[in-house]
């Protein structure tokens, strides 16, 4: 098994290029199936989630071509309704073929997705949602199988903005007769990034990024080529890296924008920052002041940036509070962070963090993905050596993090 070593206590510094957004090219790749044209996608990071998708479209049908960071989803055979166990327990996104084979076939069977260790994530909005389009659906071993002779639009709030969900029910609604209104969606960019691709392909969709969505169904939907947005979660995973190594680093090819939230947190704990359109130089120079979160759906503080941030409230000048409202479970990570010597204690779903002056190496192991960058970024700040164990979780969300994180002067290598 991979171990990441890092010797940490070098502050970062230079310039690093943020990839693709791993949550918004998921998505898109799945929506490629709700057309028999070719779709064709750029910026798509190198991604084993993506690697799984890429292979699941395949087994459905679909021809896949990559050239650097362009993707070609081409007609293939005739599309398949059943999505694969193996591929399926992999990667809980892949509950994202409901939608579009749904829309395409009238039927479609996957495996429940099952939990991770940051919750149990059940897809009932999903399932919801699309009984509410008029199909109707059977849970037998442990498969779902979703009918539907024709899905019509209708009326359907979601009883907590699920992403996945919001995303499902968005490409089953671009081919229903009539039309659909969708509210309290989730407003993440990346649902933005879906919609637009879906315009692109020739689908009706306005609204996207507020609580309401409207969907006016069509006939088909056709050839598109699209780019996908830079990722919000790796800037601010590279933000804090900076800010923990008081380092000074660049960040190229981001959008500002999609992180204002994380930005105007970063501010309130001192750390500099100068955005530009695509690009932000953040630096810090001594101790910053604790700021307590609360995570939220978009645009409140993300849940996929909880466990990095702790890793930050670990180091700064007193004492601050984290409160995680998405996952029941999204606290593995503190634990290890503890084994690092941060004073961290926890009651239910929230957090109380004590800085410490410097964090020890250690080593510690990998639960989740966002649990994985939390720990290199602890190791990138510690004094000593820090050996991090299942970082197979890393690959599934980072593009090239050991070589980006080296560019920037860590002193950090991949072992067996
Ligand atoms: C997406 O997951 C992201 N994954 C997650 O990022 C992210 O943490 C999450 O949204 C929240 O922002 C991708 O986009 C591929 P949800 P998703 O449906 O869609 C509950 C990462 O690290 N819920 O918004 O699965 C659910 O249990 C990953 O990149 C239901 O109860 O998240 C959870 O508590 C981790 N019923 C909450 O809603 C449902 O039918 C949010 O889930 C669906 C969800």
């Amino acid at each position: 098994m991979h171990k990441i070593v890092i010797h940490g206590g070098k502050p970062l510094k230079g310039e690093v290029e943020i990839s693709g957004s791993k949550n918004s090219a998921l998505p898109c790749l799945f929506a490629t199936l709700l057309t028999d044209e070719e779709s064709v996608l750029n910026n798509v990071p190198d991604l084993v989630d993506i690697d799984t998708t890429c292979s699941l479209l395949t087994t459905l049908g679909k021809t896949i071509e990559r050239k650097g960071s362009t993707v070609f989803v081409k007609p293939g055979k005739k599309l398949q309704s059943e999505a694969p166990y193996d591929l399926v327990r992999k990667m809980r996104a892949s509950a994202l073929v409901l939608g579009p084979l749904l829309a395409r076939c009238g039927v479609t069977r996957a495996s429940l997705p099952g939990g991770c260790a940051i919750g149990l994530r059940p897809i009932d909005i999903h399932i919801d949602g699309f009984k509410t389009l008029g199909a109707t659906t059977t849970l037998v071993n442990g498969m779902v199988e979703i009918k539907a002779t024709e899905l019509k639009g209708n009326k359907y709030k979601l009883k907590f903005q699920s992403v996945g969900a919001t995303e499902n029910l968005l490409m089953a609604a671009s081919l229903a007769t009539g039309d659909t209104i969708l509210q309290n969606v989730a407003r993440e960019p990346e649902i933005v990034d879906l919609a637009n691709l879906l315009i692109k392909m020739g689908a009706k969709i306005s609204g996207m990024g507020s609580s309401t969505i409207h969907i006016t169904g069509v006939e088909r939907l056709y050839r598109a080529e699209h780019t996908i947005i830079p990722d919000r979660i790796e800037t601010a995973t590279y933000l804090i890296a900076t800010a923990m190594t008081q380092g000074n680093v660049v960040l190229r090819k981001t959008e500002p924008q999609h992180i204002e939230c994380i930005l105007q947190f970063l501010v309130k704990a001192g750390i500099k920052l100068k955005v530009n359109h695509s690009s932000i130089h953040c630096r810090a120079t001594r101790k910053f002041k604790p700021v307590s979160v609360v995570t939220g759906p978009y645009p409140k503080f993300p849940t996929d940036v909880q466990a990095q941030w702790m890793a930050l409230m670990a180091l700064a000048a007193g004492k601050s509070y984290i409160t995680e409202k998405i996952f029941e479970s999204r606290h593995l990570h503190a634990a290890e962070l503890c084994r690092m010597g941060a004073k961290i204690q926890s009651r239910s779903n929230q957090f109380i963090i004590e800085g410490v002056d410097r964090l020890q190496g250690a080593h510690v192991m990998v639960s989740d993905l966002r649990a994985g960058a939390a720990l290199v970024l602890a190791g990138l700040a510690a004094r000593g050596k820090t050996v991090i164990h299942r970082i197979y979780h890393l690959d599934r969300g980072y593009e090239n993090l050991e070589l980006k994180l080296k560019q920037l002067g860590a002193n950090i290598e991949r072992i067996d």
